[in-house]
């Protein structure tokens, strides 16, 4: 008998457009794991409702998420890729596994202490458990690896103490996850701050660059990408702009460090900044034609938003009723 995969999962929110940190940083990465994993990539939309939304809006980029999956070559076929509000057992796993984590623990989280200093006239409940319902995500599949980008590793860290204490009391209830970070692109920093990940929330327009931008956009903003006053194409820490810079070049076009400083040796910055605006726009060309062409294939979207959505909540189904059941919740009659 051919042996399992072991389980895959990630997921983005589902809140405005796609940035290249978020394509090289994670997305990119996906593409080709489904040959050795079986592949869950839910679109986080119950995780957006921490912040304000404007419902119509909302909808509107759930689903822009989910075809920018595809779009970005996430085949449907080999990869469930669905919203995470389709699959109710999310919020009830979530619910019991508040009851499994400290407030102490949820107070040290950055995001929190982030996102509560950005929103600060709407700090809820929803923002504090942020984390204990991204637990619920990966634990439901019973996930071996995930693929994020680096900002995410508290919440992995979280999410498998989580675990571990939920299965040292209760058996081996939940396989304990991994996080798998890319090697370039796994921090991405704002074109505007390099010293800031990249970020929709920059206040600088010119700090992110969206997969969606037009080349003539992609091309500006990186002209006009923070750098320091020197000239040399060198990977140093005191250079940060230049890093980050050289970090997404790398990601757009697999060269290592030295290749990409021997490319630009003596051609300054200005000339630099060009290329890596060009084969950035020239990378995500391909992707922006795909989405495209999904935007106008309503009757297919919405086929894989229905089958994907029913195996997903197939497969975390089976872990919810064993918890359920572990914890002493009474058992149904059918
Ligand atoms: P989100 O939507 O902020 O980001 C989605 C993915 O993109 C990565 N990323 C970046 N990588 C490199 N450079 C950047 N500047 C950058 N910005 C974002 C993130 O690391 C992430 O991999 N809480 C998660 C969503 C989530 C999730 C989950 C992830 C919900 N449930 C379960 C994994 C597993 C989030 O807000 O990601």
């Amino acid at each position: 008998m051919a042996e399992e995969k072991k389980v895959l999962y990630s997921a983005m929110q589902a809140t405005g457009v796609l940035h290249i940190g978020n394509y090289y940083g994670a997305l990119r990465n996906w593409i080709d794991l489904c040959e050795e994993y079986e592949c869950f990539y839910a679109v986080a939309d119950l995780h957006a409702l921490t912040v304000r939304q404007d419902p119509a809006a909302l909808r509107k980029s759930a689903r822009n998420v989910l075809m920018m999956f595809i779009a970005a070559g996430l085949d449907p076929e080999k990869n469930c890729i669905y919203f995470q509000s389709h699959v109710p057992a999310h919020a009830e796993l979530s619910w019991i596994m508040n009851c499994f984590t400290y407030m102490g623990e949820l107070n040290r989280m950055t995001q929190f202490k982030d996102k509560s200093a950005k929103h600060s006239d709407n700090i809820n409940a929803g923002l504090f458990t942020y984390p204990v319902l991204m637990a619920s995500d990966i634990l439901l599949y019973q996930t071996s690896v995930v693929p994020v980008g680096v900002d995410q590793k508290q919440h992995l860290e979280i999410t498998r103490d989580i675990a571990e204490r939920f299965n040292s009391i209760y058996g081996d209830v939940f396989t304990i996850p991994e996080p798998y970070f890319g090697k370039a692109g796994a921090r991405i920093m704002s074109l505007a701050d390099p010293t800031k990940k990249m970020s929709k929330s920059d206040e600088n327009p010119n700090g992110c660059v969206y997969v969606l931008d037009d080349k003539d956009t992609i091309i500006r903003k990186f002209k006009k990408a923070v750098t320091d006053s020197d000239t040399q194409v060198v990977y140093s820490d005191t250079k940060p702009g230049i890093m980050n810079l050289i970090d997404i070049y790398r990601s757009a076009t697999g060269k290592t460090v030295q290749e990409v400083e021997s490319e630009f040796e003596g051609r300054g910055y200005g000339e630099f900044k060009l290329a890596v605006g060009e084969t950035v726009a020239d990378s995500m060309a391909p992707v922006r034609a795909r989405f495209e062409e999904l935007s106008r294939d309503k009757a297919y979207v919405d086929s894989i938003i229905k089958t994907n959505g029913e195996r997903a909540a197939y497969a975390a189904g089976k872990t919810l009723r064993k918890v359920q059941k572990k914890v002493g919740l009474p058992e149904r009659i059918r």
